[in-house]
């Protein structure tokens, strides 16, 4: 198992601090996610039904032409490589770490890159990218992403991007060209909408590999309650529109905050800042110590902060005060 944020449970017993005096922001989900509504009883008895509206809300949302709804966007890292015989898979040496993990358990080779170049293009069959990436929060322009696409899909390669955490900005995203041959992106409504436990995702390909993707995940990817809630959360606009202002307001809050306080990020997205500094580690367990849990990248040194909850806020500055 790979170790991902959320892990409060170990973080609880390892500094002896009970589960509910954590502030939380090993993660990168919005804290205030989508308002659950109420399910109607029928949903929780029947099996999902799959005309429900679910897959036209999505392709509406992310502009693409298809969707296959998956178990978190965590289903869909899992499936990809079973799709493609051995081959040679490149993508970022810092990034979620769930793709090469899934690539490699199939068989195929892993290389790594920092940045992208033409000896990385040249030799691998498939390419793997977060936009934006996490942890580092790069952004890979959607023009370069196509370019990049058509250079891979002349010799028969793949282009792979998890948008994840792209819901937020959603021009940067490359979905409505997701019909292309080769292009594969993968969406989540874990972050933006906050519905991490909800375990929805979508899968974005031409026609044939969502096929053979729906051949390997069978009936019923996605529980009644779960495709209830994502249908509405996908076609509420206001809520979304409202999420966008406060996400980035809130983001920037949070650059601020930590710069005036010696940890400025490098980057960020609106859901998370990305913080290197040489006492990376030191200054998880300062905050650990004070019930405050951060991610700790010890391969690049390096920090990530989510989002505090409106009572986080307070708890955060003086933490940091203390320092
Ligand atoms: C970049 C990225 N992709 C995908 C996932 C998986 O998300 P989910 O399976 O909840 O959709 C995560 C979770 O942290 C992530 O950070």
């Amino acid at each position: 198992m790979l170790e991902h944020g959320g892990n409060l449970t170990l973080a609880a017993a390892q500094y002896n601090i009970p589960l509910a005096d954590w502030l939380d922001l090993s993660t990168g989900i919005n804290p205030n996610g989508y308002p659950l509504p109420e399910i109607p009883p029928a949903i929780w008895q029947r099996l999902p039904i799959e005309e429900d509206g679910l897959t036209e809300a999505a392709c509406a949302f992310f502009g693409s032409r298809a969707a296959q709804p998956t178990a978190g966007s965590q289903a869909a890292i899992q499936i990809l490589p079973r799709l493609r015989p051995a081959c040679k898979v490149a993508m970022p040496s810092l990034m979620y770490k769930e793709h090469a993990y899934a690539w490699q358990c199939c068989g195929h080779q892993i290389s790594t890159f920092t940045d992208l170049d033409d000896d990385i293009l040249n030799s691998a069959d498939v390419v793997l990218l977060c936009n934006p990436n996490n942890p580092t929060a790069t952004r890979y322009p959607a023009a370069d992403l196509l370019n990049l696409h058509q250079q891979l899909q002349n010799r028969g390669g793949w282009l792979v991007v998890d948008e994840a955490f792209m819901d937020a900005t959603p021009e940067n995203s490359i979905a409505q060209h997701t019909h292309l041959e080769g292009l594969f992106v993968l969406r989540s409504l874990g972050k933006f909408f906050g519905l991490a436990g909800a375990r929805v995702g979508f899968l974005l390909a031409s026609p044939q590999w969502l096929t053979k993707a729906q051949e390997i995940l069978g009936p019923w990817s996605l529980s009644g309650p779960s495709r209830f809630i994502a249908t509405q959360a996908l076609t509420d606009f206001t809520w979304q529109q409202n999420t966008r202002l406060q996400l980035s307001a809130n983001s920037m809050r949070l650059a601020a905050l930590l710069s005036e306080n010696g940890l400025a990020p490098k980057s960020g997205t609106a859901l998370f800042q990305y913080v290197p500094l040489k006492e990376a580690q030191v200054r998880q367990q300062q905050l650990a110590k004070q019930g405050i849990w951060v991610r700790y990248f010890p391969e690049a040194s390096a920090l990530r902060f989510g989002l505090p909850t409106a009572e986080g806020w307070a708890k955060l500055e003086a933490a940091l005060k203390a320092f």
